[in-house]
């Protein structure tokens, strides 16, 4: 898929996910292979007010190329002034949060509540590519406030009339949050009216999702979000796919465990070890879920006050994993658990 100067032939997108999609997340993925990368959200109003967070959210290194920015904002004149500081750090794309459900967010007007108004939207993209130079502008949207009342033709219409260069579309609505099956046919719906490229989010969680969403929805190129937590290698594992025909499943635990421990290994480099150890312990389930002894990797995990305990409880743990020591665990406490403290999302509102 071409987006101005950018060209990511067949590669995907990792998906910008809120205290997820940090470099050391976004480097394990760009290694396995997907094609741009975002940064999480960041808000318009902390960049054009010298915010110390929202300028570590928006830092990226050169090596991370291409990759997006995401802002989230609600006022032209302020999203404007945003792209324009964020202009000159020339990333490739600039992308206007247009999805947020959380209603910390919606409640200002911003994030899913800018879908009740697609002119309004159009107004944001109009300013937002005035300002960014040649950088491609997107907007990432849904399909409406709720399923009846779809107004996905008339948002994605106002971002192409705008002059915005691609539309992401992630296929739930507004008050699904994240628990409804995706409709993937609004994406194609929309693909078949616009003529600037589109690319398909919602529940993507494997390489097979990913050509069957291609095949569905005619769509440029797909966006990846949960599907990629503690599953960098979704991105290779697609490639081979289409490559060979073949998809050689996820890799032996060793691999697993030397590309977690890079992964939390740069975590910590990066935020220092107060602000990574939580994003690491989460990250370690995540990457350890679908083994057994996931309920005993949960409880032990959470007692972790250190980098160095992490590290020694993830070696010890994948040893025993290797040694077939550890039992199948009870599938609805793991439930429960991970409802709790790993699928965060289920219960955000
Ligand atoms: C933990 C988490 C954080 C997210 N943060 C953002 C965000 O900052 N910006 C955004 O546009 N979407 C955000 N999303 C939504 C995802 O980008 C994506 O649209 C959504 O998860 C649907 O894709 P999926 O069904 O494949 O997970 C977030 C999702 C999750 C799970």
């Amino acid at each position: 898929m071409k987006i101005g100067n950018l060209d990511i032939g067949q590669k995907l997108f990792l998906a910008p996910m809120a205290e997820v999609t940090d470099s050391s997340f976004r480097k394990a993925c760009k290694e396995q292979g997907a094609g741009v990368t975002f940064t999480q959200m960041v808000s318009a109003e902390g960049i054009i007010k010298n915010n110390f967070e929202s300028l570590r959210i928006l830092s990226f290194n050169r090596n991370e190329k291409p990759i997006g920015v995401q802002i989230l904002g609600n006022d032209p004149a302020i999203i404007g002034e945003a792209v324009r500081e964020i202009s000159r750090l020339k990333p490739d794309l600039i992308d206007l949060n247009c999805g947020c459900s959380v209603d910390k967010v919606t409640s200002c007007n911003m994030g899913s509540a800018l879908l009740d108004d697609p002119e309004h939207i159009g107004k944001i993209t109009r300013k937002m590519v005035d300002n960014a130079g040649d950088i491609p502008i997107s907007v990432k949207l849904r399909l409406g406030k709720d399923r009846s009342h779809i107004n996905i033709f008339d948002t994605a219409k106002a971002v192409e009339d705008s002059g915005g260069s691609l539309v992401v579309i992630h296929a739930r609505a507004r008050n699904d949050k994240y628990i409804s099956e995706p409709e993937w046919n609004w994406i194609a719906k929309v693909k078949e009216r616009l003529k600037i490229p589109v690319v398909g989010n919602g529940s993507i969680f494997s390489p097979q999702d990913v050509k069957r969403m291609f095949k569905e929805t005619g769509c440029d190129s797909v966006m990846v979000a949960r599907g990629a937590l503690g599953n960098p290698f979704i991105f290779s594992r697609y490639q081979k796919l289409i490559e060979t025909g073949d998809d050689p499943g996820t890799p032996d635990i060793e691999t697993v465990q030397e590309i977690l421990i890079k992964h939390i290994n740069n975590l910590e480099l990066d935020l220092g070890e107060v602000v990574a150890l939580d994003r690491a312990k989460k990250q370690t389930v995540w990457y350890l879920k679908d083994y057994p002894g996931i309920n005993l990797l949960l409880e032990n995990v959470f007692r972790v006050r250190n980098f160095d305990s992490l590290r020694y409880l993830i070696i010890e743990h994948v040893s025993k994993i290797q040694q077939g020591v550890l039992g199948e665990d009870d599938k609805v406490d793991v439930i429960n658990k991970f409802k709790k403290k790993v699928l965060f999302w289920l219960t955000d509102d």
